[in-house]
């Protein structure tokens, strides 16, 4: 099972995509004080935030969105081939993505202090999410049955960890006031409210207008058709978009159509357990 795998700070990466050289890239990565990081767990809507930012940063302006593929626009810093786009030549303020857990950020992060935005959503969506993912994708074990995948994702045997310590990690991180948080359920809620939020965080002031059309940009049923966003030109070995479309639902809660009652009360025992010491307030409790 985990020839798939490598374990990295104690946590599963996709061998393939996460190899030994892109590590030490990330791990000597100088950081510089105006970087936008967009920090998640994966499917917790990456996508989504590598859209609204280059909109916000751009002004509005779909070029980048329109002729960059979401990994080059705002590229995880982990990834295999990142080190090849040259990123210490991109003129500031540039745009990057991790899945790391801010345990494993390294040194110059702590030393920088560039902005994050971490995006989080209801695990069980995230389950939800992650169990039709881990059937298309060749990189990623096959979930097997859904209890089964559900004790491994519960468990944090799955890519990147534990959800659980992932959110804690970035809830306890130092220098907070750098840090946006931000849940897929408030983007689902109200679009709009999210982007100037965002706008505003990044200190980028924008006429409402252009906050509305980035709104209307990023709804999931526009973001679907653009092919810079929806993975349709990554190869078929590598994500089969037949057996589970990428941009799939996109919708909160559709947990209650993936879990069995057995499974949602399990799946909330754990939460409860494991989420005991945490004071942040989510909009899915
Ligand atoms: S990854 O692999 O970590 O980069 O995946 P990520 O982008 O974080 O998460 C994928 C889920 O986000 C949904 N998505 C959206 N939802 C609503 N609106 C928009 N615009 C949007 N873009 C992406 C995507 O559909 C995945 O969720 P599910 O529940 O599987 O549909």
């Amino acid at each position: 099972e985990t020839e798939l795998y490598r374990v990295y700070k104690g946590v599963y990466m996709p061998a393939n995509v996460y190899t030994p050289q892109s590590l030490k890239y990330y791990e000597e990565f100088s950081f510089r004080p105006d970087d936008i990081i967009i920090a998640t767990y994966p499917k917790s809507g990456t996508t989504w935030m590598q859209e609204i930012v280059p909109l916000i940063m751009s002004g509005g302006d779909p070029a980048s969105v329109e002729t960059l593929p979401n990994w080059r626009r705002v590229p995880w810093l982990e990834v295999d081939n990142t080190c090849k786009l040259h990123l210490e030549q991109r003129p500031s303020p540039r745009m990057l993505s991790t899945h790391f857990q801010y345990t494993m950020m390294p040194p110059s992060f702590s030393e920088v202090k560039p902005k994050v935005i971490y995006v989080m959503r209801n695990p069980k969506d995230v389950f939800t999410s992650s169990f039709h993912y881990y059937g298309m994708t060749s990189f990623l074990v096959n979930p097997g049955p859904q209890s089964e995948f559900l004790h491994k994702f519960l468990d944090g045997k799955v890519t990147f960890g534990s959800w659980f310590d992932h959110v804690k990690s970035w809830l306890n991180a130092e220098d907070k006031d750098r840090i946006m948080y931000i849940s897929y359920e408030e983007m689902i809620m109200d679009l709009k409210d999210s982007v100037a939020r965002i706008a505003q965080f990044l200190e980028k002031p924008l006429d409402p207008e252009v906050m509305e059309k980035i709104a209307d940009r990023c709804l999931f049923k526009n973001m679907k058709q653009n092919k810079m966003s929806n993975y349709s030109t990554v190869s078929r070995e590598f994500m089969d978009q037949t057996k589970s479309e990428f941009l799939r639902k996109g919708i909160a809660g559709d947990w209650k159509n993936q879990l069995t009652v057995a499974e949602a009360a399990y799946f909330d025992a754990v939460y409860k357990d494991k989420m005991k010491d945490v004071k942040f307030k989510f909009v899915w409790d």
